[in-house]
């Protein structure tokens, strides 16, 4: 994506001397744009849990990046680097491409063990990168004939309608997102389009990156509270949902930003098609049907105790909103299940929610 015209990865590697992750810091977004440099697995696991970089793609490309450092501060000792590769590895519970990521950078260093391991885990991670960019612009690809497909059935001259919560988009991934890409690659090719823009509380991932992403862009859209898509779905005001994914079960099950299955039951009951966007690294093949074990991350209840903005000084401030005794809790995800999810947008194509669906584009995780 283009920031201020110049393009970006969200996390990349430099060696200035000194092996250096670089990332764009989102928690300052979308008032600041940020970079921040990242000089130890240390620093990584932190950025991780503390969101400075979220979003299952872009989470797994920053872990790929992270055991180049591991490399590094391992100094050839295997069981260090293994030590390390936990510490990232357990940064953040619920997106797969997390341990996707950590685990192919360890397979490579164990297969080629001789050769350097920080020139072989920065080429690994550069690859993971690239792939991540490429299925992400393919899903765009798949996408967009969706939406086509719905601006040929309407009459009423609007544009299509999409709805997305969370952040799936260039943000959550290397480059394009997934939910969001249908929506870049239809609006580029000239299709007329309007996004609702839920705004994704606790952290505001809604409000505060996807309508940056999308402002960049140049697309049509409006925030909404998160409890008002239930009233624009039954009013005829939604076309099609599209969401993203931390982890989908190989049966169709989701998991995603707490918040999707009420926007799936609502879709659901209105009629209305429910897509989830994803890359094959986001699929948990052995998780269980019905996403039953999916770990749920539980973050901090001081983030929904606060919410963070900018002032009219123009500094971020976090201000309560509640009495400091209050008792609250923070769930980070739910599951939708399959039942409730229209099709599956991947970089193959687009196949139903389903076993039988998923295999058909991914026969080789099927094997045996
Ligand atoms: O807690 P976050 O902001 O990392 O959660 C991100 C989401 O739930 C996104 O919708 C998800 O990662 C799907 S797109 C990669």
């Amino acid at each position: 994506m283009n920031v201020d015209g110049k393009h970006y990865r969200t996390v990349w590697f430099e060696d200035i001397g000194k092996p250096m992750v670089k990332i764009i810091n989102q928690t300052k977004l979308p008032y600041a744009f940020e970079i921040e440099n990242l000089d130890a697995v240390e620093s990584v696991v932190s950025a991780i849990k503390n969101m400075h970089v979220r979003g299952a793609g872009c989470i797994g490309v920053t872990a790929a990046y992270g055991m180049c450092l591991a490399a590094n501060q391992s100094n050839g000792d295997f069981t260090k680097f293994e030590s390390l590769a936990q510490k990232i590895k357990g940064a953040r519970p619920t997106a797969t491409n997390l341990s996707w990521a950590v685990k192919r950078q360890l397979e490579l260093v164990k297969k080629n063990i001789d050769e350097d391991w920080l020139s072989l885990t920065v080429g690994e991670a550069l690859k993971i990168s690239d792939e991540d960019s490429q299925w992400c612009k393919q899903i765009g690809d798949h996408g967009k004939n969706i939406l086509l497909d719905i601006a040929k059935s309407k009459n009423d001259g609007c544009p299509v309608n999409i709805l997305t919560h969370c952040n799936a988009g260039w943000l959550a991934f290397a480059d394009w997102g997934s939910a969001t890409s249908p929506i870049y690659s239809a609006h580029r090719d000239g299709l007329s389009v309007h996004v609702w823009v839920d705004e994704t509380r606790p952290l505001n991932q809604g409000s505060k990156l996807t309508s940056w992403e999308l402002s960049n862009e140049g697309v049509p859209h409006t925030i909404i509270a998160d409890n008002a898509a239930g009233h624009l779905m039954a009013s005829g005001m939604v076309d099609i949902v599209i969401t993203g994914t931390d982890r989908t079960t190989s049966y169709g099950d989701v998991a995603n930003k707490i918040g999707t299955y009420l926007k799936a039951l609502a879709a659901n009951d209105n009629g209305i098609p429910f897509y989830v966007a994803l890359p094959s690294s986001t699929f948990d093949w052995e998780a269980e049907e019905g996403g039953r074990g999916i770990p749920i991350e539980k973050r901090n209840s001081e983030e929904v105790k606060f919410i963070s903005g900018l002032d009219s000084q123009g500094d971020i401030k976090k201000v309560s909103l509640s009495l400091p005794s209050a008792n609250c809790a923070n769930y980070a995800f739910d599951v939708t299940p399959a039942r409730l999810v229209t099709g599956l947008i991947t970089e193959r194509g687009v196949c139903s929610a389903t076993r039988a669906g998923i295999e058909k584009v991914f026969p080789e995780k099927f094997d045996n």
